[in-house]
This record gives C-alpha cells, sequence and structure tokens, in this order.
C-alpha cells in the first residue's frame, strides 16, 4: 500500500513540475497521530528542489491527488503547513492489509534476492568455555541471519572457531606434563581450561615453559602429526559441548570453518602485501604501519613468522570475498576487538579492495549477573549452558504454580525460558550493557518474551474457541479505533523488519513485538471476541489471526518460538 501511494504522488509531482523526487519512498512518513492521515509526506525537500513554499507545494499536490483520484483506496487528502497528508479508506486499508498478512511471505522482501551476506558469529575459541559474551554474538548473529534470509538474502552462516594459536601450545605442554586421556575424556573442557589455567601458573615459575609451548605450536603450524592429532582431539571435544548450546538455541551454521583454515594462506598475503608495499619489518616481526589513520599497527607474523588473529582474519576476508562474492560481510564480537576490526579493514581497504566498505564490526555491550545466582559451577565465569538451563527450570516452576494441568510442560517451560534469555539479550540496543535479573527476564508482564509469548498463547486460545479457520469473512466490520489501530500496527511489518536489518538492531523487532502485544491485549480487554454478534466476531477473529500470525514471525526473527499455550 505504501508503494501505491508512493507511486501516487511520483506521478503527482512529475505531472505539476516534471521532476522526480528521488527516493520518495524515504520522505513519506506514516504519522502517529491518526487524525493527520495515514501517510504524510513533508514538503521540505521539494521546496528547496524547486525553490518554493513548502505549504503551496503541499497545496498543488493535494488539488492535483484531489482532482485525479479514481482510486478507491484514498478517503481524503488534505494539505497542513507544508504537509501533504493523505488517508486511507478504513475498509480499503484493512482489506488490503489483513490480505497482506496472510500472505505466506508477510514481512518479507525480495531486496536482497541474488545477494549474499556472510554473517561471521558465536566463534567460540576452542579448550575454553562457552560463556554469556559467546552466547550474546550466537543470538545476534543468529537473529540477523533470520532477518537478512527474510528479505530475500543468501545469508552464510560462519562460526569462525577460535582454533589456532600459541595457546595450543601451551594445551599440548600442559596436557603431557599434568594430565592424560582418561581426565580429558572425562571431565571435557572443564580439563582443558584447567590444565591452561595450570599452565599459566607454573609458567611464572620456569618461563622456559613458554618456550616449548612455542615449540609445539610451530610444530603444529609445520603440520607436524602428533600435535595435530591432540589439537584436533581438543577441538572435537570442545565442538560437542558447544553443540549442546546450539541445540538447546536451535542454531545451525554452513560453516565451521575457523581460524586455523587460514593459517597457510597467510604466506601469500605476505607476499601481496609485500608486492603492495604496506609491510614494514619490526623487531623480526611483519607488520603494516596504520599510524598516519591514529591506529597501533596491524601484525601480519610474529618473530617466527607465525601467524597471528590479524592477518587470519585478513586471509578469511579475501577467501570469503573469493568464495561468497559477499554484498555485506558482518562481525558480530563484543566492544573490546573495536579496534582489531578498525585495523584488519583499513588493512584491506590499503591493500586497494574497494569492498572493505562492506565489512561490517557489529558490537555489543557486556553481560553481567551482578548479584544474581546460578545454581551449578563455581568460579566468576557465566556459562552459556547454566543460564540457559536456568532459566527453563525457573520457567518450569512458574508453570506449575501458573498452570498446573498444561499438557506440554517441559517442552513449554523450554520455550519460555530460552525465549526469555534471548528476549532479553536482544530488546536493547546492541551498544548497551545486559544487566541480568531474573525477575526481569521472566517477568511476565512487561517487556519480556514471556508476556509477548502469553499473548501468543491467548491469542491461540481464542482461535481453539472460534471455530473459524477461513480468513475470507467480511471486514466492513472492523470499525472500531483499536481494531483500526491495530491493523495500521500489522501494516509496519515489513518495514520493521527492513529497519532493524539497515540499523543493525534486533531491538527494532523486539519493541515491535512488545507493542503489538500490547494493543493487542488492548483490544482483548476492550472489545468482545467470542461474544460479539456474528459479523462482528468473525472480523475480530479474523484480526486475531493475523495478529498471532505476525506475533510469532516477528519473534521467530529473534530466534524465539512460542508456544500454543502455557
Ligand atoms: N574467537 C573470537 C573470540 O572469541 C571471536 C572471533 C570473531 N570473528 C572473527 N572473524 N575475528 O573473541
Amino acid at each position: 500500500m505504501k508503494q501505491k501511494v508512493v507511486n501516487l504522488i511520483e506521478i503527482g509531482i512529475q505531472d505539476i513540475y516534471g521532476i522526480s523526487l528521488p527516493d520518495t519512498e524515504c520522505y513519506i512518513e506514516i504519522p502517529s497521530n491518526i487524525e493527520l492521515g495515514d501517510f504524510s509526506l513533508p514538503c521540505f525537500t521539494l521546496a528547496k528542489m524547486l525553490k518554493k513554499s513548502p505549504k503551496i507545494i503541499a497545496e498543488e499536490l493535494c488539488t492535483h491527488l484531489k482532482d485525479n483520484n479514481n482510486d478507491s483506496m484514498i478517503s481524503d487528502v488534505k494539505a497542513v503547513n507544508g504537509y501533504l497528508n493523505i488517508f486511507i479508506d478504513r475498509i480499503y486499508f484493512i482489506n488490503q492489509i489483513i490480505a497482506d498478512v496472510f500472505n505466506v511471505s508477510y514481512g518479507s522482501s525480495d531486496i536482497g534476492s541474488g545477494k549474499t551476506i556472510c554473517m561471521d558469529y558465536s566463534s567460540p575459541n576452542i579448550a575454553k568455555n562457552f560463556h554469556v559474551g559467546h552466547l550474546r554474538t550466537t543470538l545476534i548473529g543468529n537473529s540477523f541471519s533470520k532477518i537478512y534470509s527474510k528479505l530475500g538474502y543468501k545469508v552464510v552462516r560462519i562460526n569462525h572457531l577460535g582454533d589456532w594459536g600459541t595457546q595450543f601450545g601451551k594445551l599440548i605442554v600442559a596436557y603431557k606434563k599434568w594430565s592424560n586421556k582418561k581426565m580429558v575424556e572425562e571431565n571435557g573442557i572443564e580439563e582443558l581450561l584447567r590444565i591452561y589455567i595450570q599452565f599459566g601458573h607454573e609458567a611464572e615459575k620456569s618461563p622456559a615453559l613458554n618456550d616449548e609451548a612455542r615449540d609445539w605450536f610451530a610444530k603444529m603450524e609445520n603440520g607436524d602429526e602428533e600435535a595435530l592429532s591432540i589439537w584436533q582431539w581438543f577441538k572435537d571435544i570442545s565442538l560437542i559441548e558447544y553443540e549442546r548450546v546450539y541445540t538447546m538455541l536451535n542454531i545451525e551454521f554452513d560453516s565451521y570453518v575457523g581460524e586455523s583454515f587460514y593459517m597457510d594462506k597467510v604466506p601469500a598475503l605476505v607476499s601481496e602485501l609485500k608486492d603492495k608495499k604496506l609491510l614494514v619489518e619490526s623487531q623480526g616481526a611483519n607488520i603494516i604501519s596504520l599510524d598516519e589513520y591514529g591506529m597501533s599497527p596491524c601484525l601480519i607474523t610474529k618473530k617466527d613468522g607465525s601467524s597471528i588473529y590479524h592477518s587470519r582474519d585478513i586471509a578469511a576476508a579475501l577467501y570469503r570475498k573469493q568464495t561468497y562474492n559477499f554484498e555485506k560481510c558482518i562481525y558480530v564480537t563484543g566492544m573490546e576487538q573495536k579496534l582489531h576490526f578498525s585495523q584488519v579493514f583499513k588493512a584491506i581497504e590499503l591493500m586497494g579492495y574497494e569492498w572493505a566498505n562492506d565489512l561490517y564490526h557489529i558490537p555489543y555491550g557486556l553481560v553481567s549477573m551482578d548479584g544474581e545466582k546460578l545454581s551449578t559451577r563455581k568460579g566468576n565465569i557465566i556459562y552459556a549452558e547454566d543460564i540457559l538451563n536456568e532459566a527453563v527450570s525457573r520457567a518450569l516452576n512458574a508453570i506449575q504454580e501458573k498452570n498446573p494441568d498444561l499438557k506440554d510442560k517441559i517442552n513449554t517451560a523450554k520455550k519460555i525460558g530460552i525465549g526469555a534469555v534471548i528476549f532479553h539479550d536482544l530488546s536493547n540496543q546492541l551498544i548497551r550493557d545486559v544487566h541480568f535479573k531474573w525477575d526481569d527476564v521472566l517477568n511476565f508482564d512487561g517487556m519480556t518474551a514471556p508476556y509477548i509469548q502469553y499473548t501468543y498463547a491467548r491469542s491461540k486460545s481464542i482461535l481453539r474457541k472460534s471455530h473459524i479457520d477461513n480468513t475470507d469473512v467480511d471486514l466492513t466490520y472492523l470499525t472500531d479505533d483499536i481494531s483500526y489501530e491495530l491493523v495500521k500496527k500489522l501494516a509496519l511489518y515489513p518495514d520493521i523488519v527492513k529497519d532493524a536489518a539497515v540499523k543493525f538492531e534486533p531491538c527494532i523487532i523486539a519493541r515491535y513485538a512488545y507493542t503489538l502485544s500490547n494493543l493487542f491485549n488492548k483490544f482483548y480487554h476492550e472489545c468482545r471476541i467470542l461474544s460479539a454478534d456474528d459479523q462482528i466476531r468473525k472480523s475480530r477473529i479474523v484480526l486475531v489471526n493475523a495478529v498471532q500470525k505476525v506475533i510469532s514471525d516477528s519473534m521467530s526473527l529473534l530466534g524465539i518460538e512460542c508456544p500454543e499455550e502455557m
């Protein structure tokens, strides 16, 4: 519908002034006050282009649209202080939007068709635990992947595992000295963490251990069989643990190609950098100087010639561009890696690759749990798995209390608990820190997943009782203001999805799902639905059906499932 309005305005401008307003769509506003119309065009940009007052332009366009209005869509047009306000016929609008909503692909678009996005997210470090920070990148990256897929992009979900680096040399030394096969098999990552920490303590006393570790890492870089088989084993063990978290979250990746894959691509990078006269030797290491850009240098190879996080990332970007020819490559990590990505992107730009502009680092704030308790494990590391399990068990308690007769308690608790954690992470701007308080996260009232899920379950329950499943109903009875407001809210959904993608902010969708739910609950409390007169009842049920569809679709873009009953 917005597109139709845009077309009419564009034709009007062309007819009267013989010019075209570039990107007309961007200028069209949706007034929050219903009295100012359904769509509004501020005429100030046109005023500058035409050197004419916005007030006069609005009036001229208004007269033109009125004279040429042979469409039942527009019920009125007004010119107010330089704004052209367009009123859409309510019934026309309602019919159109409801029909759109029941179209399978409502909210989708083809703006991404034929284009690829590489989404680099989650990317935990092998042999280290999957903590709340990694949980955040996982949830954010998953949501982006869903949002961009909805917009028609092909998304390549990449788990850029931290599976290479000197730490593996340390681990091999520590394993040989203070652990054994059985201990690792029994305790998994916990054992790897334990020996890694022990290595730190021991190396303080005997620094020669560091040389041993460097030697083992050098062996790895040179393809030594023993070193690589221990490394692969540690990797397999770690992945089993990470997979548990991914399964709980229902998250999959297209690629688990991590840092190790790029190790042998660094020599080619080094020669390219040399050819392009970008490489400088500094104390035996190879660097790219970024002084000019106010950044510390980007390290490419260390003294012993081995690759490093930065060079592996540059090699990865080159490889991805070549393999996927991405339109955008998006990296989701904590704020602390801002400099790292600035250096990497700058290096790629200096190499002469214009597509350096298509690389985006999306940083996010810290997660803290001050004063909150988790029931398992000790220490100050917050494990993602523990948080998810705790959320599920708390959700289960809430269900026992509120609805002890519910059929599928365990699965419902999973959806509620995990959904609550996801929503809590995604409902604020990414850059903001997240403070974790169970009472907030699992609150059934407020801007939370359980509140929205409850609203969804409520709508489903109405639908079950209504025994109407066709949507082919006369909607002329949906004339009250709240119903109309709800339909207008539903109409915003496609723009909300696009906005979240363009601004890299899933919270735009989270907040939308919340306000839609709020409005629905207002409708539910103020309008009779099942007990209304026949025609009104039918049309309201169709509206309920449309709302539940958009609630669950918007939540799914965040990676959250809505239970049918709760
Ligand atoms: N493994 C890194 C970490 O845990 C994140 C990797 C992000 N992706 C990348 N291409 N550097 O901090």
